[in-house]
């Protein structure tokens, strides 16, 4: 399996380019199935996860043609649901990928049945999908588990109808699915306590230009009056939030100059607000955001993770990886998810000082963190691991990098490009080397 390989204690300068969001692009391309005419989706970065969800649209018969961006640029995309075949989603796919279950709501609103594989746990937690069910089942659908599959069917007339679904806490993927769900539905829908997060507004942007109604995305309370049929329509996908946290992060912990090019603060605002309680200055400048440390280290600063507009909680690893150079200390809570501290030993075998109580981390910073072998479990905690190798004296070795490729477009390259010394082993040469 490849490796990463960093050497740090370079600091980094230059331009770097934000992709596309991931976390949009995936509920966009499900929102193809909502539709028989082509939806094209333009800057939709080149992932593994992106790569996933295509596989699961084209085993449900829909065409995906993509054109390479140009310079480093997010591909486009344009996909045509007027032939589908299944509405089956199955295990061995689903499993890859949790937001596989994006295609329930679409499936089952558009042509009344769909039966999906539950997606399962993950390492981060156990991540039921109860409240998608729930809220479906508001929308009028019938709903049974059988074999490990979600078997769902629409009333009799094979149409959702308008509801109120009143989430008890906050969903970004189950407000997703419900979103979609209710564009196709008759009459009009209301999701009370929706998820905030500016991946729902992007979603809630493109059912309105395929013709939907929608009131107040991006609040708790979502008005959607449904449409009988809906449109294809042409939407660029917003820049990645989280791609713009880790890489600000990387400078506070490498030190440097960089403006992240296409990068939007206004996505980010409770983050940049802490990196500059912590020393980095962040500033607005023409095209992007420019971030700065200089030579004296960050300093300890506190955070809760939440959900959205407060500090993102797929952030809290590469914070995490800051504050473990930090001056002073700091403690990180963890509100979202139960087991997602799994970064927290390996950054202890790179030196860093980080002591677990329940759902809070308390890490006393460290003058220096040296290099490791190291590996992670998830996609956060691996782009943790590059931060501190930037910031390490030594060589950081990271396997397990298919994490990395589930949600970094070209994050070698764009390292490089600033400065970092960084390298990808492909497999043979890293089982040489190990
Ligand atoms: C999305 C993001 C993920 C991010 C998370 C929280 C995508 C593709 N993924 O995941 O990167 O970390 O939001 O910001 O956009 N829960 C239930 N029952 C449900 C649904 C969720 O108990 O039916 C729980 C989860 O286990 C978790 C919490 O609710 O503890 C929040 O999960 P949710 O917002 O649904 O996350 P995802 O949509 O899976």
């Amino acid at each position: 399996m490849d490796q990463i390989r960093v050497h740090g204690g370079r600091p980094l300068t230059g331009r770097l380019p934000i992709s596309g969001a991931k976390n949009a692009a995936l509920p966009l391309m499900a929102a193809s199935l909502l539709t028989a005419e082509p939806l094209n989706l333009a800057n939709v970065p080149r992932l593994a996860d992106i790569a996933s969800m295509a596989s699961i649209l084209r085993q449900l018969g829909v065409r995906i043609d993509i054109a390479e961006g140009i310079a480093g640029g997010g591909d486009t995309m344009t996909l045509s649901a007027d032939e589908i075949v299944s509405t089956v989603a199955p295990y061995d796919l689903v499993r890859k990928m949790r937001a596989s279950v994006l295609v329930l709501g679409p499936l089952l609103a558009r042509f009344g049945e769909a039966t999906v594989s539950l997606p399962g746990g993950c390492a981060i937690g156990n991540r039921p999908v109860d409240l998608h069910l729930k809220g479906l089942s508001e929308l009028g659908a019938t709903l049974d588990i059988e074999n490990g599959y979600i078997k769902a069917s629409a009333p009799s007339d094979g149409r959702l109808r308008g509801g109120r679904v009143a989430f008890p806490f906050v969903s970004v993927g189950a407000t997703e699915n419900l979103l979609m769900a209710a564009a196709l539905a008759d009459g009009e829908t209301v999701l009370v306590n929706a998820a905030r997060e500016p991946e729902i507004v992007d979603l809630a942007r493109l059912l309105t230009a395929m013709g939907a109604e929608i009131e107040g995305a991006g609040t708790d309370t979502v008005h959607i009056q449904g449409r009988e049929t809906l449109s294809g329509a042409a939407h660029r996908v917003i820049p990645d939030r989280i791609e713009t946290g880790t890489y600000a992060m990387a400078v506070g912990v490498a030190g440097g100059d960089v403006v992240l090019e296409g990068a939007d603060g206004d996505l980010i605002a409770a983050v940049i607000q802490t990196l500059r309680d912590a020393g980095v200055l962040v500033e607005a400048v023409e095209g992007g955001l420019r971030v700065v440390r200089g030579a004296d280290p960050v300093v300890g600063v506190d955070v809760m993770t939440e959900p959205y507009p407060g500090f993102p909680t797929d952030l809290q690893a590469q914070f995490m990886a800051l504050m473990s150079v930090a001056r002073g200390a700091s403690m990180i809570t963890e509100t979202i998810f139960e087991n997602r501290f799994m970064h927290v030993p390996e950054l202890g075998r790179m030196g860093a000082n980080i002591n677990v109580h329940h759902a809070s981390a308390m890490v006393r910073g460290v003058p220096q963190l040296t290099g490791a072998p190291v590996m992670a479990t998830d996609l956060r905690a691996s782009v943790s691991l590059v931060l501190a190798g930037l910031g390490a004296v030594g060589d950081t070795t990271i396997s397990r990098v298919y994490h990395l490729d589930r949600g970094y477009d070209r994050l070698v390259e764009k390292l490089t490009a600033c400065g970092a010394a960084i390298e990808r082993l492909p497999a043979e040469r890293a089982a040489a080397e190990e």
